[in-house]
């Protein structure tokens, strides 16, 4: 075995949902990509089991120690749910001191949280002198973080698009198989911005637990171990409102397999319908719109987007727009790309 280094450092990106919107807990398919921001995160090592941390962002500091961390809030909880979750799985981590700083917007949809979870993970991995596990295994580690940790009961979905990211293209992901298949992004001139409805989001404290109780009780309902094997027959048998969920996450479902045909056939002009369909369910099936989001949406339209939709959780935050080449973007919009998945730094 080399010799575990003194330093590691890590970077995990934001992603951006081009559609698939609540179905990777619901078994479903989604078609995210990484993005150009995230989360940097820099350890070095220390003599003594303690973890002592900064968020350098927010001036704000921790310490704990590395075995049994105990529980804490806010960006502590994921600092030390990675630490304990990684020991969990067997990685012989040590003492360290790490430093946490990203370019992601917290509570904005574009997956800060996810960011984070998945450059402590790397760099901590690196730190210990581990092999570094799969990939899928390490998004359920990550994962496990915000379940056990942070209280938000999210799917794969951000973990698995920051972790798997690759330039130029965007992820299918099943979640049922959890395949990842590269899907090459050309947007025929055409490009992406998100833009800020100005409403922050928690998982934890929004709908997104409610929602999916709501599923798996439609599940059960139903005697299905997953929504995405429900039919439209089914759904309609269910009383509101597990009957419009249901039929979100089969009719989304249907919209990423031909948002994948649109992109394959460069038809820009649907892949745009497909944005709108799926942003009209989200808030009229789903149930996780605001008026701010309504509000940013119709910007997006009124300066000539061909497509707009609500991305992530819900309940504000962010969201997409699909503009041809000559129209301005609104002021406050940022354009969007897919930029590499997580990775090692080596100026650590
Ligand atoms: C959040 C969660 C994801 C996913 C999306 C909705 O980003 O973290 O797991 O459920 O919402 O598609």
């Amino acid at each position: 075995m080399t010799t575990p280094p003194e330093r590691a450092a890590a970077f995990g990106p934001g992603r951006v949902n081009l559609i698939g919107e609540h179905t990777d807990y619901n078994g479903g398919l989604a078609l995210p990509f990484a993005i150009s921001d995230g989360v940097t995160v820099r350890a070095q090592r220390l003599s003594d089991p303690h973890v002592q941390a900064a968020a350098t962002d927010l001036g704000e500091r921790d310490e704990f120690p590395l075995h049994e961390p105990p529980a804490a809030e806010g960006w502590r909880a994921f600092v030390r749910g990675a630490v304990a979750e990684l020991q969990r799985d067997g990685v012989e981590l040590p003492g360290a001191r790490i430093e946490i700083s990203g370019t992601v917007p917290r509570g904005g949809g574009l997956s800060s949280s996810a960011a984070m979870e998945v450059a402590l993970a790397l760099a901590l991995v690196a730190l210990a002198g581990a092999p570094e596990p799969d990939r899928v295994a390490l998004a359920r580690m990550c994962s496990r973080v915000e379940t056990r940790w942070v209280g938000a009961q999210t799917g794969l979905l951000d973990q698995l698009a920051s972790l798997c990211g690759r330039e130029h293209h965007a992820l299918r992901i099943d979640f049922r198989s959890l395949e990842v298949t590269p899907v090459s992004l050309q947007l025929g001139g055409h490009h992406l911005v998100t833009l800020d409805s100005g409403e922050q989001h928690a998982h934890a404290g929004s709908g997104y637990n409610q929602r999916r109780r709501e599923c798996e009780e439609a599940c059960r309902r139903l005697g299905l171990d997953s929504l995405s094997e429900a039919s439209v027959r089914e759904a309609r048998t269910l009383p509101a409102p597990l009957a419009q969920r249901t039929e979100h996450v089969i009719s989304e479902n249907g919209r990423v397999e031909e948002a994948v045909a649109a992109l394959a056939g460069e038809d820009l002009p649907r892949l745009g319908e497909l944005l709108n369909a799926s942003h009209a369910s989200l808030r009229d099936h789903y149930e996780i719109s605001t008026p701010a989001v309504e509000e940013a949406v119709a910007r997006l339209r009124a300066a000539g987007a061909i497509g707009a939709r609500i991305i992530g959780g819900g309940f504000g935050g962010n969201v997409l727009g699909l503009l041809p080449g000559d129209a301005a973007a609104p002021g406050g919009a940022i354009e969007v790309r897919p930029g590499p998945g997580a990775h090692l730094l080596s100026s650590a």
